[in-house]
């Protein structure tokens, strides 16, 4: 009784997902986003992506589509055990905001200015932007100057077309994968990498360190993968 209620709620689930999926598609058609084609699949979804999108939550194109929805960077803030973190690529925030709701103090990093100041204006959207030190910096220059009990690291997949990569590896990031790890382990004790869900972990074997992976699922779809190194 007990098993086949449970497989009744899943397919429930799974339907109401489908349905869901429809009406975005259906939606895209004329809910045009005002960031290009290549972008409405995002702009769509885009109060999943930021709960409070309507209170002025600023963004770009790549903005848009390299957010980390809201619930995934919740689940990554809630994880994450550490009071202080670097967000290396703060982007317009997404994860930045998860860290400062989750009472971390957050040096958050970017090499673009205009998405710096989008993260800023976002972060007072959620009231946390005086939990959060914006740096505009490169990642590099960040690793080594800014001192935090963890970093986390979300670098540019490359575009909206990352998924047509069968075999994601670290040199499909838009920096160098290999070296942005290199560093990081050699800075901080604590290292987390978001990745696709396409990603291959068996590159990570020529590291020799040990991590948790979390599935970070939007609805009942596999969106990401949070790396947790130790
Ligand atoms: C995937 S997005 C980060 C999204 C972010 N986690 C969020 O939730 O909004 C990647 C960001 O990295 C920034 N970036 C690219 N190269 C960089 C570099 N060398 N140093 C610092 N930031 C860089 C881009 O400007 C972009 O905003």
């Amino acid at each position: 009784m007990f098993f086949s209620q449970f497989i009744s709620m899943f397919m429930w689930k799974k339907i109401q997902d489908k349905l869901l999926d429809s009406y975005y598609l259906f939606k895209s058609k004329y809910d045009v986003s005002p960031y290009g084609p290549d972008t409405k699949a995002y702009w769509v979804r885009r109060r999943e992506l930021f709960y409070l999108f309507d209170n002025g939550i600023q963004t770009d194109a790549e903005g848009l589509y390299s957010v980390t929805p809201e619930a995934v960077a919740c689940q990554i803030a809630k994880t994450l055990n550490a009071e202080s973190v670097l967000d290396a690529f703060c982007g317009i925030g997404g994860n930045a905001i998860g860290f400062a709701r989750a009472g971390k103090k957050v040096f958050a990093v970017d090499a673009s200015g205009e998405r710096l100041e989008m993260a800023r204006h976002n972060a007072s959207v959620y009231g946390v932007e005086n939990k959060i030190e914006f740096l505009h910096m490169d990642v590099f220059e960040a690793l080594v100057k800014v001192k935090a009990e963890a970093v986390f690291l979300d670098p540019p997949w490359g575009g909206t077309r990352y998924n047509e990569i069968k075999n994601f590896g670290l040199n499909n990031f838009a920096v160098d994968g290999a070296k942005l790890l290199e560093l990081a382990f050699q800075q901080f004790s604590k290292v987390v990498l978001r990745v696709p869900r396409q990603f291959n972990l068996l590159e990570l074997d020529k590291f020799g360190r040990k991590y948790v992976v979390q599935d970070n699922y939007i609805r009942s779809k596999l969106y990401s993968r949070t790396l947790y190194f130790t």
